[in-house]
């Protein structure tokens, strides 16, 4: 099946294949080409190139008219808890009246109140409300997602959530990455008995998760009032024995060896950072681990946004995820995401992009077949309402610019 994308005004985040990654200043680089086409072949991007070479629309078994929009590679979220039951906006307002995250966390809300309803929900009740949020984040383009466990904290809520994530997985053309997080709190039953609960991930959960195949990545909330360095480096290594890769979340309530836990075994990503030092930063630099800011948490949060500016000029990567999560940020929004992170961390809409797609894509192991528009990729890709300059995506902040999706070359919406 050949589909030619005609009539495009910008074809933006193209690349000649082979980049896995961009750092430092090589993120403010996002390789345009105007007035183009591209060629879908079986689900992957096989050609683009000026209106010269135009393929004949008599040669292809589909024509689409991008009607002088722009095509950017769809959004790579690397960093969200997508699945969980109901919602918790009367932290919201409890939040409003002036309680810190951890203050609602400590009074058994937040995390633990997502567990004790997601215990109640049926594996297919669960799904179904997932999906709703998937419907939307795809409608907003994201292409690839990480999907967390970690509102289950027993055995079989958690297997559960995987479940989840798997069925999704199979239900949808998006690329889902599933990790397995376990340490995100005690769970109930283990009220003050933190060690023991550590002993259950690492000798029942990640045993039963690795039978299955169910994750990818193990995740850990290693951070003040959560998860210490020690019992994060002993969960990594259970995860390890079973394929699992890190993926922490560290640095975010205060700095507390999420960063350090996380580059010594050499995790795929480390995520939060909005208490990182500079000294993280430069624990980070020549390592394998994508510092992945979270936005959207801040600004819900009210709390700082992660020193993005002071990465970039330590020639470090990074990425920018939504975090999805029904506490610190019920949103999957990419393009407000990508504002966010021009707005607040002051990065440039180029450099924002590239957070979004290509180092997301890494932030997942998967930049190899997603993140750009490059030949051999899958064509992950949408369509915009014609716009005056990249420049105008961050800026209109909420202006709906998406008019149509494809996933795998295929029309979504
Ligand atoms: O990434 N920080 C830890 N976990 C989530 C929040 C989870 C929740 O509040 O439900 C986060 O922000
Ligand atoms: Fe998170």
């Amino acid at each position: 099946m050949k589909t030619l994308v005609n009539n495009i005004a910008t074809l933006a985040g193209i690349d000649g294949g082979g980049v896995l990654k961009k750092a430092g200043a090589e993120m403010a680089q996002l390789d345009v080409i105007n007035n183009t086409w591209l060629l879908v072949e079986d689900g992957v991007v096989s050609d683009f190139d000026t209106v010269d070479n135009r393929p004949a629309p008599a040669d292809v078994d589909q024509v689409v008219d991008a009607a002088g929009g722009t095509v950017l590679p769809s959004w790579c979220d690397s960093h969200t808890h997508i699945v969980y039951a109901g919602s918790r906006e009367r932290e919201f307002v409890d939040k409003i009246n002036g309680l810190s995250y951890a203050e609602i966390a400590r009074r058994g809300g937040g995390i633990l109140n997502s567990a004790d309803r997601l215990h109640e929900m049926s594996e297919d009740e669960l799904y179904q409300q997932a999906m709703q949020r998937v419907h939307e984040v795809i409608a907003k383009g994201t292409g690839a997602i990480e999907i967390k466990s970690g509102y289950g904290l027993n055995t079989q809520d958690e297997l559960k959530m995987l479940r989840v994530i798997a069925r999704i997985q199979e239900s949808t053309r998006l690329r889902v990455m599933s990790t397995f997080l376990g340490a995100h709190a005690v769970g109930r039953e283990y009220a003050g008995r933190q060690a023991e609960y550590v002993d259950l991930v690492v000798n029942e959960m990640i045993p039963a998760v690795g039978a299955e195949g169910l994750a990818d990545f193990v995740d850990v909330f290693c951070d003040e009032g959560f998860f210490t360095p020690e019992e994060t480096a002993r969960i990594l290594e259970a995860g390890a024995k079973y394929g699992m890769r890190g993926k922490i979340h560290g640095q975010e309530l205060a700095p507390s060896g999420g960063v350090e836990v996380a580059v010594k075994h050499n995790a795929l990503s480390v995520d939060h950072l909005e208490s990182m030092t500079d000294e993280d930063i430069e624990m980070m630099r020549g390592t394998d681990t994508m510092p992945t800011a979270l936005p959207g948490t801040s600004f819900f949060l009210n709390m700082p946004f992660a020193p993005a500016r002071k990465m970039i000029a330590a020639g470090l990567p990074m990425a920018i995820a939504s975090d999805y999560n029904p506490g610190s940020t019920p949103s999957g929004d990419m393009k407000f995401v990508v504002s966010l992170a021009c707005i607040k961390m002051r990065l440039q809409p180029a450099e924002a992009i590239n957070a979004a797609t290509i180092n997301g894509a890494a932030a997942m192991g998967i930049s190899a077949d997603y993140g750009s528009i490059a030949v051999g990729k899958v064509a992950n890709f949408f369509i915009t309402h014609p716009i005056p300059s990249i420049d105008f995506i961050p800026y209109a902040y909420t202006t709906p610019i998406i008019d149509r999706t494809f996933l795998a070359g295929e029309q979504i919406g």
